[in-house]
């Protein structure tokens, strides 16, 4: 059984410290030893450029490209493309074109489902997953 604890950061409105919540938690979890993976769920990106990684647009693999393969049953490698930074936290980063994804949501089977699908076997690699969302009720 894994003990990983998932936490969603959220609310509808914007500029609320989602993000910065979510960066210092993460980051004083794993200076206390803890393993942290943070997922940017934002299409701004916000958490992915606070990291460092400003060139969002061109990282060949996202949040979006993996969430992608599990709705199109493309085989993926589910760690694949987990950044890691020097502070000590590992995150799945973001950018724009995770826009698109609510679409391609719509007509998925057991969309509500894909996000859960895909962090379940991350679950195992870390102590918190710790997820920034996007300023709406999506
Ligand atoms: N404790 C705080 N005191 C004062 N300002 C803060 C605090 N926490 C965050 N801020 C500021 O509030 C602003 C919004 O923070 P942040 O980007 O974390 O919000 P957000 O909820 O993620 O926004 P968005 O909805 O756009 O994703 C930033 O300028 C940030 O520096
Ligand atoms: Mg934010």
């Amino acid at each position: 059984m894994t003990k990983c604890k998932v936490i969603a950061l959220a609310n509808q409105k914007g500029g609320t410290a989602k993000t910065t919540t979510t960066l210092n938690l993460g980051i004083g979890l794993a200076h206390q030893g803890r393993k942290v993976l943070l997922v940017d769920a934002d299409p701004q990106g916000d958490l992915t450029t606070a990291l460092g990684w400003i060139n969002a647009d061109s990282l060949p693999i996202t949040l979006e490209t993996q969430m992608k393969k599990i709705l199109q049953d493309e085989p993926f490698v589910y760690n694949e493309g987990i950044l890691h930074h020097e502070e000590g936290v590992d995150i799945i980063p973001t950018n724009i074109e995770l826009s698109g994804m609510e679409i391609s949501l719509v007509n998925a089977m057991s969309r509500e489902q894909t996000l859960k699908l895909y962090l379940s076997d991350l679950k195992k690699d870390y102590d918190y997953i710790l997820i920034d969302c996007m300023p709406s009720l999506g």
